[in-house]
């Protein structure tokens, strides 16, 4: 018998005593669980609760995401990282205004033409939202049902994950699809936790949890080895003139497109600007997916207000309300706040 049938009554009835009170699930329109949906990929729900209510108060209807510039945006989204969640966001709210006349598709097929959205989001949408029984299968989800299933494939393969997502979908409770998926991906946050770590005692499934059972919670669920990841030396220019520090705009296109940084080059680089004085500032480094940079700044008192083409000056204000600085150059921040006003 699959396992997973035995679980929706006793999951149901765990979620409904232990579901975590959050501002999303009060009033779960398709705006709402989209938009709190796309800050949960890659970001823990701590994390993204202060950022969802500010991003709600500045934007509260998809019409207002539709027509945001893309700063305020940038900005709405400062250090949430993986920036180009909110660019389809934005991308897909234009479509929802000009070819579903601001009403959000209601059905999953419908839904994954929208920018950023695929099958995960689409379910998720789907089933909290329009009350649609169809999977939301992200990685806690994989880690969940491998677990309960004993199931040894590979998670990033395609074969494995339709393989869990028809198990899903079996024995997906047809009265409450929303709630089976997000007691799902709550189990996994709270409970069925990585690193072979669970805390099978207040597991809801754990009469048959087939890792639980054959003793391989360690062991599942199965990925291959991480990549390793490439590392950047890269040499930071803190430039100053005048209580202002020196800001320029990434490129569009990869890495933190968009964003606004302090010039930095792979090191050795020459100083940019002319400089008064140079002298070391802090160092510090950050990792992203596939990429780690390990960075040296240098403290740069500029001899004039002059900047290469498209650079700007930003004062404490402008730093704060108009620029954003992703989590990369933190390690910056307190020593710019210093020199500057
Ligand atoms: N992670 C991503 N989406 C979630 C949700 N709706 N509930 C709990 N955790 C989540």
């Amino acid at each position: 018998m699959n396992p997973l049938e035995q679980l929706p009554i006793p999951l149901l009835q765990w979620y409904h005593e232990n579901a975590r009170v959050l501002p999303w699930r009060s009033a779960p329109t398709p705006y709402h669980v989209w938009v709190s949906e796309i800050m949960l990929q890659q970001t823990r729900v701590a994390a993204v609760l202060g950022y969802y209510q500010r991003f709600m108060e500045a934007l509260p209807t998809v019409e207002d995401l539709a027509a945001v510039e893309e700063d305020k945006l940038l900005k709405l989204w400062q250090g949430l990282g993986y920036y180009n969640r909110a660019r389809s966001l934005k991308k897909a709210a234009r479509q929802i205004v000009d070819g579903w006349a601001g009403r959000f598709p209601e059905n999953y097929e419908d839904l994954l033409k929208l920018a950023g959205v695929g099958e995960y989001t689409a379910g998720a949408i789907a089933s909290i939202a329009f009350g649609v029984p169809v999977p939301a299968v992200d990685g806690n989800v994989l880690r969940v049902v491998a677990r309960m299933t004993g199931d040894d494939g590979d998670i990033t393969r395609p074969q494995t994950r339709n393989r869990i997502r028809e198990g899903l979908r079996a024995a997906m409770p047809l009265e409450a699809p929303g709630d089976f998926n997000q007691a799902l991906m709550e189990l996994g946050a709270t409970v069925c936790l990585p690193n072979g770590a669970p805390a099978c005692g207040r597991c809801p499934a754990q009469g048959f949890c087939q890792a639980r059972l054959q003793g391989r919670t360690g062991e599942l669920p199965v990925k291959p080895p991480k990549a390793e990841r490439r590392v950047e030396e890269r040499t930071v220019f803190l430039i100053f003139h005048g209580g202002r520090v020196a800001l320029r705009r990434r490129a569009d296109r990869g890495l933190l497109a968009g964003l606004w940084e302090y010039p930095n080059e792979l090191a050795p680089a020459p100083c940019p600007v002319e400089a008064r004085t140079l002298e070391p500032g802090p160092t510090g480094k950050h990792i992203f997916t596939h990429m780690e940079w390990r960075m040296t700044s240098t403290a740069v008192e500029a001899a004039g207000p002059a900047l290469p083409e498209g650079w700007v000056w930003a004062g404490r204000e402008e730093l704060r309300e108009r620029y954003a600085v992703p989590n990369a150059f933190r390690t910056f921040g307190a020593y710019v706040q210093g020199r500057i006003s």
